[in-house]
């Protein structure tokens, strides 16, 4: 059985998909936080299958050790934790509890427990400002440019710490770059709380009328048409990562770094415009200000991943916004 934490979320909802399909026994932890119990209905009928779901919050190490009584894991997906980099400048203090001790507390139930493998979501942000591009694995990390980016970091260097002490655990950090888009069911897809920080779902939320305008953070940047550029990624292509991760963890004791990334990027003017091509709707917008923390351009490199991991994106950024969009046209209140 594998554990996936934040498996309500909505990396750990379609990282459950793929695992089930494929044949694995999954169960999921969630405090609920930014995620609802509504994801375990659309889990349910794309597999048919009931996933066994315990609310558990990282924090509390006591929940963890009975969960890791009761049952058996052979290995654990970890992406529970708080990614928004804007309120990690505002509530640092939450997000070092969360994504630090959080995971802190999983590791120790986990090698009391005998259970030495584990696949966890970093981040692009752990390389901060980038000296150039494409971004390899071996690139300078640890200049982040939030709290958030800070706590990834962190993490990764106790994962590495743990490692080095004991050869006998098996670690994969996978550092995604922008997941979008929503499983081509329609049945599941990102539902944040509250208004969105990210493009794709605030761009969402403007085109369905909830929100006025998107407001573009920056035309000024060293970009060709001055916006920022990032390297969006279908979720179902990086769910798939994560099973690749599993497979490739299976004979291997080591720690392994993986940029799960298309390889291309895009602005947030070619964005708005291949939401028009997409759907035929025109998103009003107003150029503002950078947002703080921000940078101006990344992209992956993704050679390793394809050479080690046996794994590369295949869907196109019109996929992404078409799956994107299928998901929020039925789901077009935020949430609270
Ligand atoms: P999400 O918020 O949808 O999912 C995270 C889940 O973790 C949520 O369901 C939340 O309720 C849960 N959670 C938070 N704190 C918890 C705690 N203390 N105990 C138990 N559960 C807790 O976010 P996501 O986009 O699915 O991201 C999943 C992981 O991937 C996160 O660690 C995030 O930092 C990382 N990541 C996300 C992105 C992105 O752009 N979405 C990019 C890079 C890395
Ligand atoms: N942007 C806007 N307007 C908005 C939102 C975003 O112009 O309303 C711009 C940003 O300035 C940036 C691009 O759109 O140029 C993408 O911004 P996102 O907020 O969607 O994504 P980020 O690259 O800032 O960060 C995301 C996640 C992090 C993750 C990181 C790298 O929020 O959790 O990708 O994987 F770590």
């Amino acid at each position: 059985m594998i554990l996936i934490t934040g498996g309500t979320g909505y990396i750990g909802s379609h990282v459950a998909v793929e695992l089930v399909i494929n044949g694995h026994e999954v169960l999921i932890i969630d405090n609920l936080s930014n995620s609802s119990k509504k994801a375990l209905e659309g889990l349910k009928k794309i597999t048919q299958k009931d996933i066994i779901f315990e609310k558990i919050d990282l924090r509390n190490s006591n929940a963890l050790e009975k969960l890791f009584d009761k049952y058996s894991f052979e290995a654990v997906i970890h992406l529970a934790g708080l990614k928004s980099v804007k309120k990690s400048n505002e509530i640092p203090s939450e997000y070092f509890e969360n994504n630090v001790q959080g995971t802190r507390n999983l590791i120790s139930v986990m090698k009391k427990s005998k259970v030495k493998k584990l696949v966890f979501s970093s981040s692009a942000t752990v390389y901060g400002i980038p000296k150039s591009l494409p971004i390899y694995e071996s690139s300078d990390i640890g200049n982040t440019t939030s709290i958030y980016g800070k706590t990834k970091y962190m993490v990764e260097n106790i994962l590495r710490e743990i490692w080095e002490k004991d050869n006998e655990w098996q670690i994969c950090i996978l550092r995604y770059f922008n997941p979008i888009g929503a499983h081509s069911s329609g049945l599941i897809g990102e539902s944040p709380k509250g208004i969105p920080d990210n493009l794709l779902p605030y761009l969402f939320n403007v085109a369905s009328g909830v929100l006025k305008e998107l407001e573009i953070f920056g035309d000024d940047y060293s970009t060709p048409d001055g916006s920022g550029i990032r390297d969006y990624i279908h979720i179902e292509d990086l769910s798939k990562g994560h099973l690749c991760a599993l497979e490739y963890l299976s004979d291997k004791h080591n720690i392994s770094f993986f940029n799960l990334g298309t390889g291309n990027g895009f602005s947030v003017f070619e964005i708005i415009k291949t939401f028009k091509k997409v759907t035929n709707i025109d998103i009003p917008y107003k150029v503002v200000g950078r947002r703080s923390g921000d940078i101006s351009e990344i992209f992956a490199d993704v050679s390793l991943a394809k050479k080690n991991l046996n794994w590369t994106a295949k869907k196109t950024l019109e996929e992404m916004i078409y799956d994107g969009w299928n998901w929020q046209k039925k789901n077009l209140n935020l949430n609270d």
